[in-house]
């Protein structure tokens, strides 16, 4: 969530510009892509026999490799409120043939959902569980002052112990606990003549008692109050006290890890073996500071009221949820290669999914019907058309990318936030080297990558990855002996480390 924006909220020509600052041109795709978000957020504003009446247009995305498909993708998950999953479609099987089910993708977008919910829920909670952490923290310095003892937290202090510890306040028949040893005044039954002296002692020494207790306490009250000070002023942060912690191990070695088509098995198990084993806890020494994060964590996981979570999560899931689906290419198969049956068999099973139907999740059933599905391939080797007639048609939107030239390779250089130049400038930067890209370098690396491009293979901008690597690498190399030298790269020094491997074939082939 960049800029705490959340992606609901913004018109599709804003999801457009954020998706500018990292993607040169692809106009049509960013178009389409932000269109059906905003249809999402319409479609909920509407009465909810008409809503339910309206699916998502799906997108396939086509374009050649390295035109920023997945770029797209990913940009768009880190822009996203709404619960997104990325997935390659290469990944699942057919279900009975080993490996992942497609099923599983809606599982692991609940997983994202939940969490997404768990984040802000958690992040409401912080206060209250801060102000239970600091009397916890203040119970570890100053132990029995707090007056409901939790008996199974047997958290002790190394140091500041007063010297005696009311545990359980002054009950009536003078029985009081200190400090562990169980102190009961002796009645003498028989010897009736001293009773009533003993009696009066007895009274005595209990008022004597209380008074002392109460001042005990007073003072362990004090010093209570003058640690939460120190607390809240961060005075005491690397003092050590001794905590439960619960051993965070799931469950011993994973044996179904390999069969991705039993993974709600393995979940269900692992889930079993923790709840048998219950949670494992051991004593620790920490720090103050180490000690507030584990007991925030663990009283934010004790506040959390999961079942409500996993329901607004479901509903997010089901209302605003994206899947996409990338390398969907890979799966369509082309006659030339003969049936493929389990290619096939994927995308069967993924029919049902985008159509609408129930998955049964951890965290519930879930209805994809309102899922947003975006698919992305290059089809190359594969047209749209080869795949299934039936996934063709879930997919009505279709948009086309570009292929990238120069022009683009030149922009892409230079004006994206996390643009190749800037990059290598930052990587030399650790070394204590300047590195300045000149236009004219920028100009003729731009040049050049689409040269190769053209001549020996499209791979489109990452084309640019290996040119900039091959430019820079004796640089990268030698880095140390140029500390705290600035360097200029020019037309001049990209010709001559790049010209003449561009120039022949054989060689770009290799090293470009
Ligand atoms: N239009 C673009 N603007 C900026 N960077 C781009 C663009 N297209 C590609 N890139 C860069 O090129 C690299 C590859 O792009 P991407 O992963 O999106 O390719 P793709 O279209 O998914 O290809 P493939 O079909 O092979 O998966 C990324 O690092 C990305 O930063
Ligand atoms: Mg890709």
């Amino acid at each position: 969530m960049e800029n705490n924006v959340v992606l609901e909220e913004l018109t599709p020509k804003q999801i457009v510009e954020k998706l500018d600052t990292y993607i040169i041109g692809q106009k049509s795709a960013k178009k389409s892509v932000a269109i059906a978000l905003r249809n999402r957020t319409r479609r909920l504003k509407l009465p909810e026999d008409i809503r339910e009446e309206i699916a998502p247009k799906n997108i396939l995305m086509i374009g050649p490799t390295g035109v920023g498909k997945t770029e797209i993708a990913r940009r768009l998950a880190k822009l996203c409120g709404a619960p997104f999953l990325k997935v390659e479609a290469t990944k699942y099987t057919e279900v009975g043939y080993v490996g992942r089910d497609v099923e599983s993708m809606i599982r692991d977008l609940m997983i994202v959902g939940f969490n997404i919910v768990k984040a802000e829920t958690q992040e409401k909670l912080k206060e209250q569980a801060q102000k239970i952490v600091e009397d916890e923290l203040l119970e570890l310095l100053v132990p029995g002052s707090k007056k409901d003892v939790k008996k199974d937290k047997d958290y002790s202090a190394e140091f500041g112990t007063p010297k005696m510890t009311p545990l359980f306040g002054i009950p009536g028949d003078a029985m009081t606990i200190n400090g562990g040893i169980i102190d009961i005044p002796i009645t003498l039954k028989k010897e009736t003549k001293v009773k009533d002296n003993q009696e009066e002692k007895n009274i005595e020494k209990t008022q004597a008692k209380k008074e002392e207790i109460q001042k005990d306490e007073e003072l362990t009250k004090s010093t209570r109050e003058k640690f939460r000070v120190w607390l809240r002023e961060g005075k005491i942060e690397d003092r050590e006290v001794e905590i439960m912690v619960s051993s965070q191990s799931r469950g011993g070695p994973m044996i179904f890890s390999n069969f991705g088509g039993f993974d709600q098995i393995e979940d269900a198990m692992q889930d079993l073996t923790s709840a048998l084993q219950g949670p494992k806890r051991k004593k620790k020494k920490v720090t103050i500071a180490q000690a507030r994060e584990i007991l925030l964590a663990e009283q934010l996981e004790n506040l959390l009221d999961v079942d409500s979570v996993s329901e607004e999560a479901k509903r997010r899931v089901e209302q605003m949820g994206i899947i996409f689906i990338d390398e969907i290419d890979k799966i369509a198969v082309t006659e030339s290669r003969g049936a493929d049956v389990s290619r096939s068999g994927v995308q069967r099973d993924i029919l049902p999914i985008v159509e609408g139907s129930t998955v049964n999740t951890k965290h519930g059933i879930v209805d994809t019907t309102h899922i947003l599905f975006i698919a992305a391939g290059a089809f190359n080797l594969s047209k749209p058309s080869d795949l299934i007639p039936e996934l063709q048609g879930r997919f009505p939107l279709r948009v086309e990318l570009d292929s990238l030239n120069a022009a683009d390779f030149k922009r892409i250089l230079t004006e994206p936030k996390n643009a190749l130049t800037r990059q290598y400038k930052e990587l030399l930067a650790t070394e204590n080297v300047t590195i300045n890209f000149d236009d004219d370098a920028i100009e003729r690396m731009s040049n050049l990558a689409a040269e190769v491009n053209r001549n020996v293979e499209n791979i489109g901008a990452r084309r640019l990855h290996t040119i900039m690597e091959a430019l820079l690498e004796d640089l990268s190399f030698e880095a140390d002996e140029y500390a705290g030298e600035t360097i200029n790269i020019t037309a001049k020094y990209v010709d001559e480390k790049l010209k003449d491997i561009a120039q022949n074939q054989d060689l770009s082939k290799y090293i470009l």
